[in-house]
């Protein structure tokens, strides 16, 4: 399972962590990805002047915006979760 942690604390409310959760749980399910990728909630990453913290598994990103999700998704989680996948199936 890869996790995608996205902070909910305020300052990233506020820059739309709500909505880049939607975003990327829409792609999960476009791409068939549902049991393989989850999202999570987490309060404050102490990264708050820089936009919507969200952590890939151990990787941890900053600024992201509700209306990067899509770039955001195919760039950074769609190869780890393919990477999930191979471990899972190794044939
Ligand atoms: S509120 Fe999101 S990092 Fe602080």
């Amino acid at each position: 399972m890869l996790l995608i942690t996205i902070c909910v604390g305020s300052s990233c409310s506020l820059r739309g962590s709500d909505e880049l959760a939607m975003e990327l749980q829409k792609l999960i399910k476009k791409e068939q990805l549902e049991g393989l990728v989850d999202i999570v909630g987490a309060f404050c990453m102490d990264l708050c002047s820089k936009g919507v913290s969200v952590r890939v598994g151990d990787a941890q990103f900053s600024g992201i915006k509700p209306e990067q999700a899509e770039e955001f998704f195919y760039k950074e989680i769609i190869s780890r979760a393919d990477r999930k996948l191979l471990s899972r199936n190794p044939d």
